[in-house]
């Protein structure tokens, strides 16, 4: 059976009250339409179509060329069945039509399967439902004496025996094309809403004795949808939790999964362990028995095998075996840290290569820098790499040794095994194994203060 899957994202999403396009709100990382993009498309033998109107560059420039598109006209008024009615060209070549929700990002790919099956098996239209209490402001599904769906009223438009009826309409639906697109001109709009609703469709099938199944749902809440912000972050904890529960089965330890916050995207090895105030964002990869101590913010960021990190930020950058970052660690983009490194308490890195078991335990800036293996920083060391216009980097060799409080002004080399004595200000090349001071000689007159005091010049 030819199948086309339509997305409807053509709605105002008044309810949001904000500017980013309800659909491209995030969950865990993710816009909500992708989650409803990646169940509908392995069922979709052509380009899934998304209904675009209000805001829709927002949507083509997240959505691309992944998708085709159609346009709602504001001139031909507002509901779910309108965006249906202008994809009827785009859709009249298939047999079914399996449409979905922009705003329902939590229903299983398996629902889409199964009401696609009941129409592949038959039926004339396939929908799913769920039964919720407290029940939503949805549509009810409204049901004969014999269990069949009769139609679905709206919340607006029920009566107060009506809204008693604690099955709702998930919005999601497989129909035959050819019999969805001839009862849709009779859809009218004389409802609460003056909205041209395409749940109007269900009763119209079953006038025409056409086969209706509405299929509860196993699992009621995958038909929560979100209309505010306040469905966003409910609809966001069961994403959370469906997320922790992956990565648990496969050996993840979470401490307190209600205080962990791990984006879609993100892998993590079995044997890694996750305290509370974690947040793991972007394509980021957490090796096996990697400890993550409280109040990590890992994004886009690879860490080794049991590295240990804690308390601290790292952005697009890699952490190698063994290593441990932090407390108050800043690991700033496009840093790369070897196997076997301390990067310790207030260090900020950037844009810099650290090399094996090298050392950075306190109080201290890389940036723009290469590092060899072995190396020493000191405490409070400082690459000074900016000029106020430019930025340079420099270099520093295998096995050096940098006392603390010392500037090393880029451009500027140290060789291996070079050490600079604390304190130095180094602004040009040390070459390897040499010993530099930089700095004022220390002198020391005895007696000073006694002889201030003889003369009255200090208390
Ligand atoms: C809809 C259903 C309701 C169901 C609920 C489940 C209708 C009339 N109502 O209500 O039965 O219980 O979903 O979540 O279908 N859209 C357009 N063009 C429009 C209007 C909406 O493309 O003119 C899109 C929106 O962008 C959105 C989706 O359709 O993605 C749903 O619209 P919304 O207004 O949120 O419908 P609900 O009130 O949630
Ligand atoms: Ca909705």
């Amino acid at each position: 059976m030819k199948t086309v899957a339509l997305i409807l994202a053509a709605g105002k999403g008044e309810r949001m009250r904000s500017p980013l396009h309800k659909v491209l709100h995030s969950l865990c990382g993710r816009p909500m339409i992708d989650y409803v993009l990646d169940a509908v498309a392995p069922l979709s033998n052509q380009k899934p179509l998304v209904a675009v109107s209000f805001e829709k560059e927002q949507i083509l420039a997240h959505l691309g060329s992944r998708v085709d598109y159609i346009y709602q006209n504001p001139q031909d008024g507002w509901g779910t069945a309108v965006p249906v009615k202008a994809a009827k060209a785009q859709i009249a070549d298939s047999d079914c039509v399996l449409i979905a929700f922009g705003d329902m990002p939590l229903v299983y790919a398996q629902s889409y399967q199964t009401v696609f099956s009941a129409v592949e098996n038959g039926a004339d239209c396939a929908l799913l439902t769920a039964v919720m209490d407290p029940t939503p402001k949805y549509g009810r599904i409204v049901r004969k004496a014999d269990g069949r769906v009769a139609g679905i009223v709206e919340d607006k438009d029920c009566t107060p025996e009506q809204l008693k009826i604690k099955e709702v309409n998930a919005s999601v639906y497989c129909f035959k094309t050819e019999k969805l697109l001839s009862v849709l001109d009779e859809i009218g709009n004389s409802n609460a809403k003056g909205e041209y609703y395409l749940t109007d469709a269900i009763a119209l099938f079953v006038q025409h004795g056409w086969r209706v199944e509405g299929i509860v749902a196993q699992e009621p809440s995958q038909c929560q949808g979100v209309n505010d912000m306040a469905d966003l972050a409910a609809a966001e904890a069961l994403m959370r939790a469906r997320i922790h529960a992956r990565h648990m089965k496969n050996g993840v330890r979470l401490i307190a999964p209600e205080n962990t916050y791990i984006d879609d995207s993100v892998q993590i090895a079995p044997g890694a362990v996750i305290y509370p105030g974690c947040c793991l964002e972007g394509a980021t990869v957490i090796g096996q028995d990697v400890t993550l101590l409280p109040n990590c913010r890992v994004s886009n960021a690879q860490i080794g095998r049991a590295a240990r990190v804690e308390s601290s930020v790292i952005l697009d950058s890699q952490i190698g075996e063994e290593t441990t970052v932090g407390p108050n660690a800043y690991i700033r983009p496009n840093s790369r840290i070897g196997a076997h490194c301390r990067i310790g308490d207030f260090v900020e890195i950037k844009n810099a290569v650290i090399g094996d078991g090298t050392k950075v335990s306190h109080l201290t800036y890389v940036g723009d820098a290469d590092l060899g293996r072995d190396i020493n920083l000191g405490c409070g060391v400082v690459f000074v790499n900016y000029d106020g216009k430019n930025k340079y980097r420099s270099t520093v060799g295998d096995h050096a040794f940098i006392g603390c409080n010392c500037n090393l002004v880029a451009p500027v080399q140290i060789g291996a095994d070079a050490y600079i004595a604390a304190g130095s200000t180094v602004t040009q090349d040390v070459e390897s194994g040499a010993l530099c001071i930089a700095r004022s000689r220390q002198s020391v007159k005895p007696g000073w203060v006694a002889k201030r005091r003889e003369k009255g010049l200090l208390k």
